[in-house]
């Protein structure tokens, strides 16, 4: 055990859930944000883990709201402590060409994963800077590196992301803070189950490990960049994509 704590956004997702378990087994406290506790079932979820041998504390928050990010953060402070370690994992699809695109299908997008990555760490990242120390870790994904057929909104979003970690790392770095982006390829999450059969089959065919990933093999990248021991490894984006897209 470490006491310290981590905070995971979507932490009952495909990949957030094994993000939780990654960092529960290096010795972490953590807690998880969910939008709906009872259509998510998170009691559930929480209980799934436990028996396990999980053990994660779950807040109710839609991260695409500033204000109610501001109301979870005290909580989270007053009840569990401060953060040391924010994965800003939530995050949603609204797949759909450009010209057929909704402005709702956009906005949705770009608020869930774009503004929740400002609205949480926004919360956080005074009090890591106070204490010397924070780690805080973006799950982008390739498709923000390459654009994707029906990916407008979330390849824009999902750069956006890096951009953000690149300024926020070189303001944090001096203070002990370290900021990262992960760039998941296709991972076997609910999200992709949702991508048409033949079009899936026609991805992974594309993907040269002739698979796709395990959520446990995102997670264990996450726990890496969370550890102390990465304290000089900052704005860095780590593809975790099986050779899907290569570049330095
Ligand atoms: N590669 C090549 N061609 C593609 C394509 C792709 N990835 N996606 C669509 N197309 C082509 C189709 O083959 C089709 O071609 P034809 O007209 O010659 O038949 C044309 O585009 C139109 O496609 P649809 O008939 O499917 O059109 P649609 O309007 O019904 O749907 C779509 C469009 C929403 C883009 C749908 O094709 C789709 O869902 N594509 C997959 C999008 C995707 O990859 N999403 C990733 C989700 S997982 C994720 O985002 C996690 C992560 O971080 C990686």
């Amino acid at each position: 055990m470490n006491d310290r704590l981590a905070l995971v956004t979507g932490g009952n997702g495909g990949i957030g859930t094994e993000i939780c378990k990654a960092l529960v087994s290096t010795g972490y406290r953590v807690v998880t944000t969910c939008v709906d506790p009872e259509a998510e079932d998170i009691g559930g979820w929480q209980a799934s883990l436990r028996e396990s041998g999980y053990e994660v504390d779950w807040v109710a928050c839609d991260v695409s709201d500033f204000e109610a990010c501001a109301t979870m953060a005290a909580q989270v402070v007053e009840e569990l402590g401060a953060v040391d370690v924010l994965v800003n994992a939530a995050g949603i699809t609204r797949d759909t060409f450009l010209h057929k695109m909704a402005p709702e299908d956009w906005s949705s997008v770009l608020r869930v994963n774009l503004d929740s990555v400002f609205n949480v760490s926004r919360q956080f990242i005074p009090s890591m800077r106070d204490r010397g120390f924070g780690r805080v870790v973006n799950i982008a994904s390739v498709n923000g590196q390459t654009g994707q057929f029906g990916q407008t909104n979330y390849s824009a979003a999902k750069a956006g992301i890096h951009g953000f970690t690149m300024a926020l790392a070189k303001e944090s770095a001096p203070k002990g803070v370290t900021v990262n982006t992960v760039s998941p390829g296709y991972v076997r999450t609910s999200m992709t189950a949702a991508i048409p059969e033949e079009i899936r089959q026609g991805i992974i065919d594309q993907v040269p490990a002739g698979r796709m990933a395990e959520p446990e093999e995102i997670a264990r990248v996450v726990a890496f960049l969370a550890a102390d021991e990465s304290a000089y490894i900052n704005g860095a984006n780590i593809p975790v994509n099986g050779a899907l897209f290569c570049s330095f």
